[in-house]
């Protein structure tokens, strides 16, 4: 799920290894190193698991060479296991290769490539292509780039890959095609990676390959780029805006916990500029600037994966409240592959913090190939979705390095707030009244989840209690049903518990006959519309025993004396509540998987950015 490497006068491996760990957050289960010595032998360490693994397997070897290329690999074809760790070795022993991505003409290949005398020692795609490559490259004597362009041509599938060759010690090849790849510009050395977090503490002048390109990294000579046929590309390089302080944790114990404290600063960053309490005015730029597409849309469809997918719900009912356009939100994973109805009146927002989600990335590939205009909401600068979508917004939230999403959530929530409101004014569907209230709580908000924050300690506590379930229930309604599903999520992920978010009154409807006094059940049930509802369905749970966790406001008096836990919340408007009743069960998976003795940074079996689909 990662990639890195290095060319230039320094010692390759502590950058490698260090831009690995950089790279560890978006998740992986075996990792690996390739370096060419100084003696032109091509050096190759592996192990299943974390870093400190490899490390350890290549502490008493030779790791000496300035030119090496490494990686971390989130398994899709072959179990997590040294032999399927990357990079993977040509039959000659002359090239090696890390990818990510998948190749999806594999077996094919493989056989076609078996037929010719290849023997196979991995059961990845991976090992096929570089196979591919040396095949190429001994069938027709050719260099090494022209048999990397050949077997590109071959290949159906997706890729970001790094090519060593032994006997080339001053140069890496590196190509992309729907995975990301980052080059490093530095003084007399080059940086791959991923994403930008291995290289800024070396350089903040960057180049996203695109897709389709290949770049000759060489000692002593500027980045090249070209493409399949080998046509020059231009190389436009930008300035990565990101510092090592944001890439650290900051005195916290875990990258998650560090990220939900900084929410209510995360808030203001991506409010900043945007929003003029005094004027009581929120600007959108993107919005202004396609004013005429958005206003004409006659729907929006939302397309997103996981936490953002949840984002998307509650940017429905927004948009729907607030500027009364139908609003659909779609898995993208489903959306791709339904065939979907689009017209070009049709508006399609992808949400993602990543901006590389392999789904959402082909969703608006789709969506544009069906002359829909695409609005990105995204995290990561410079990533795949916002460079290929008409328009959008950052969330401005600054690198989420936790796997389970936190501050990129409550970001994508704000934007998708000031989305609604700024199209909502100029669709005349909100009124003055409710439009310049809504600003002036939106602005309270980073105080309020402060306010939240404050409970740590309590929450931890209340956290204990619930190492033993096996289950839990979230329920919520309105806007607080995607909260719930959103909070059973996080737990899934990081404690391993089963958890199901659910709309409180459809627990009627099934979920009810789960609930015994086993079954923890957080109910949102704040003071809003929904009140009088949530009081009755907290009631059929306690009926049944259930051990109730109420996210109360203070003059709650009925909830209170029912529940049998409760967690303050600072009151707000209902559209608005999502983004304060949200930390709270973020904290609660968090203390309950710090309990369990979780890994709550790199939870088993995920991945921070899903590159494959
Ligand atoms: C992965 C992550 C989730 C994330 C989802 C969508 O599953 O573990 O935290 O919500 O991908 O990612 P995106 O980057 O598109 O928001």
């Amino acid at each position: 799920c990662g990639i890195v490497g290095y060319i230039g006068s320094k010692q390759a491996y502590p950058i490698l290894i260090k831009g690995l760990k950089r790279l560890e957050y978006r998740g992986y289960d075996s990792a690996g190193v390739g370096l060419i010595s100084h003696e032109s032998k091509l050096n190759v360490y592996k192990a299943k698991g974390k870093v400190s693994n490899l490390e350890d397997t290549a502490s008493q070897k030779d790791t000496s060479g300035h030119t090496g290329i490494a990686h971390t690999r989130w398994a899709t074809h072959g179990e997590p296991c040294q032999a399927n760790a990357h990079p993977h070795l040509s039959q000659s022993g002359n090239l090696a290769l890390v990818h990510n991505g998948i190749i999806e003409n594999y077996a094919t290949l493989r056989e076609q490539l078996q037929e010719k005398g290849y023997t196979f020692k991995s059961s990845t795609d991976t090992e096929v292509l570089v196979q591919l490559i040396d095949y190429f490259q001994t069938t027709y004597d050719t260099e090494l780039l022209e048999a990397i362009q050949m077997a590109l041509h071959k290949v159906v599938g997706a890729y970001a890959i790094a090519v060593l060759d032994r006997r080339h010690p001053g140069q890496i090849i590196a190509a992309r095609k729907s995975s990301p790849l980052v080059i490093g510009v530095g003084t007399d050395e080059f940086f791959l990676a991923s994403d930008a977090t291995p290289i800024v503490e070396y350089t903040d002048k960057v180049v996203y390959l695109q897709d389709g390109e290949i770049a000759i990294l060489e000692n002593g000579k500027p980045l090249k780029l070209v493409n399949l046929d080998n046509e020059t590309q231009p190389a436009e390089i930008k300035k990565v805006d990101m510092n090592i302080g944001q890439l650290e944790k900051g005195g916290f114990p875990h990258f998650m916990l560090k990220e939900i404290f900084e929410q209510p600063e995360c808030i203001n960053d991506c409010m900043r500029g945007r929003i003029n309490g005094t004027l009581h005015e929120v600007t959108l730029s993107a919005v202004n600037d396609h004013k005429e597409q958005l206003l004409n849309a006659q729907r929006f469809v939302i397309v997103a994966c996981g936490t953002s997918w949840h984002a998307g719900l509650i940017g429905k009912q927004l948009i729907e409240t607030f500027c009364r356009i139908p609003v659909e939100v779609e898995y993208a994973s489903e959306f791709r592959y339904r065939n979907p109805v689009l017209t070009n009146r049709d508006v399609v927002i992808a949400i993602s913090q990543s901006g590389e989600t392999a789904d959402t990335l082909a969703a608006v590939e789709l969506a544009k190939s069906q002359g829909a205009f695409v609005y990105g909401i995204c995290n990561a600068v410079g990533s795949s979705i916002p460079r290929i979508t008409d328009s959008g917004s950052y969330i401005h939230v600054g690198p989420e390095i936790g796997v389970a999403s936190t501050k990129a959530f409550t970001g994508q929530v704000t934007v998708l707030t000031m989305f609604a409101l700024t199209l909502g004014k100029e669709k005349g569907e909100i009124s003055t009244a409710d439009y310049n209230r809504i600003i002036d709580e939106l602005l309270q908000i980073p105080e309020k989840i402060t306010e939240v924050l404050k409970q740590n300690e309590s929450i931890a506590s209340l956290s204990r209690i619930f190492t033993y379930a096996h289950n839990f229930l979230y329920l919520g309604r309105g806007y607080s049903y995607p909260v719930a599903l959103e909070g059973a999520l996080k737990l899934k992920e990081i404690s391993y518990i089963h958890a199901e978010g659910y709309p409180a009154a459809e627990m009627k409807h099934g979920p009810i006959a789960l609930v015994d006094t086993e079954m923890p059940v957080v109910v949102i049930a704040t003071q809003n519309a929904m009140y009088e509802k949530i009081v009755s369905n907290v009631q059929e749970t306690k009926a049944r025993k259930g051990h109730i966790i109420a996210l109360i406001n203070k003059q709650d008096t009925v909830i209170r004396k029912i529940a049998d836990e409760c967690i303050e919340i600072p009151e707000t408007l209902e559209c608005l509540e999502p983004l304060v009743t949200t930390i709270p069960l973020q904290l609660l998976a968090y203390h309950i998987a710090v309990c369990k003795g979780k890994d709550v940074d790199q939870p088993r079996n995920l991945a921070k950015s899903v590159t494959v689909e």
